[in-house]
């Protein structure tokens, strides 16, 4: 994170839906936790009370929801988020675990609603005082495979879920570009690859920083 003193460690995970982001979450919070870290495990939208408010709009709105109204409800909720649950977190030294970040916002709202990348990005990044994580993994995997573990979980889609295929490809290629276009900061994995072995690359990855971090 660019603005304000920390002494924590903030992750974040992307990908489509489907992905397999909450399954890594929880193995990287069991293991660092096992490390003797303090974690918190939160989410985007709705990792706050305001939070879950706005979730509840922008998930279960049954009509639409102009782009723009899309993008400055996501875009509230993570000001919120981000004051009021990750810095004080990270000031306090723990580790975030964080499912979804702005980088979500540049690719359904930016790739998927086709609104402007930047001004997506330029959006979220003025409503968290140019907050960015330490290290983003992005989960890869075809909207096609997504979908069948979705239909496999048998529950209710939501309304990003509900989009056509195309939406989720245009999603899924902005997710890469940004992967691209920062190397530093994410991590790409094939989501198709055994939970167990995802696992293993992720914590080789944030034990490196989490070492680097403590001066080893
Ligand atoms: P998520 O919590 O990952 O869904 P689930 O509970 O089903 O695992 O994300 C909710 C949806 O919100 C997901 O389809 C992606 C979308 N989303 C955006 O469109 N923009 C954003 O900025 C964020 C954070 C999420």
């Amino acid at each position: 994170m660019t603005a304000g003193v920390r002494s924590g460690l903030w992750v974040t995970l992307e990908g489509g839906d489907g992905a397999g982001k909450t399954t890594q979450a929880a193995a990287l919070e069991e293991w660092l936790r096992g490390e003797g870290r303090e974690v918190v495990r939160t989410r985007e939208p709705g990792g706050s009370e305001v939070g879950m408010l706005i979730r509840d709009i922008v998930l279960h709105h049954r009509g639409d929801i102009a782009p723009r109204a899309e993008a400055l409800l996501y875009a509230a909720d993570r000001a919120h988020h981000v004051e009021t649950v990750v810095r004080p977190a990270l000031a306090r030294g723990a580790v975030v675990i964080q499912d979804r970040y702005l980088d979500s916002s540049v690719a359904y709202q930016g790739a998927g609603r086709v609104l402007d990348a930047a001004e997506v990005r330029n959006l979220s990044l003025w409503a968290t005082g140019d907050a960015l994580p330490d290290l983003t993994v992005l989960l890869d995997l075809d909207p096609a495979a997504a979908r069948g573990r979705l239909d496999a979980a048998d529950k209710p889609f939501d309304r990003l879920e509900a989009e056509k295929v195309d939406f989720h490809e245009r999603v899924r290629a902005a997710f890469l570009g940004l992967a691209a276009a920062e190397p530093d900061r994410f991590l790409v994995l094939d989501a198709t690859r055994s939970p167990d072995e995802l696992a293993r690359d992720i914590r080789d990855r944030v034990g490196a920083v989490v070492g680097d971090a403590a001066g080893n």
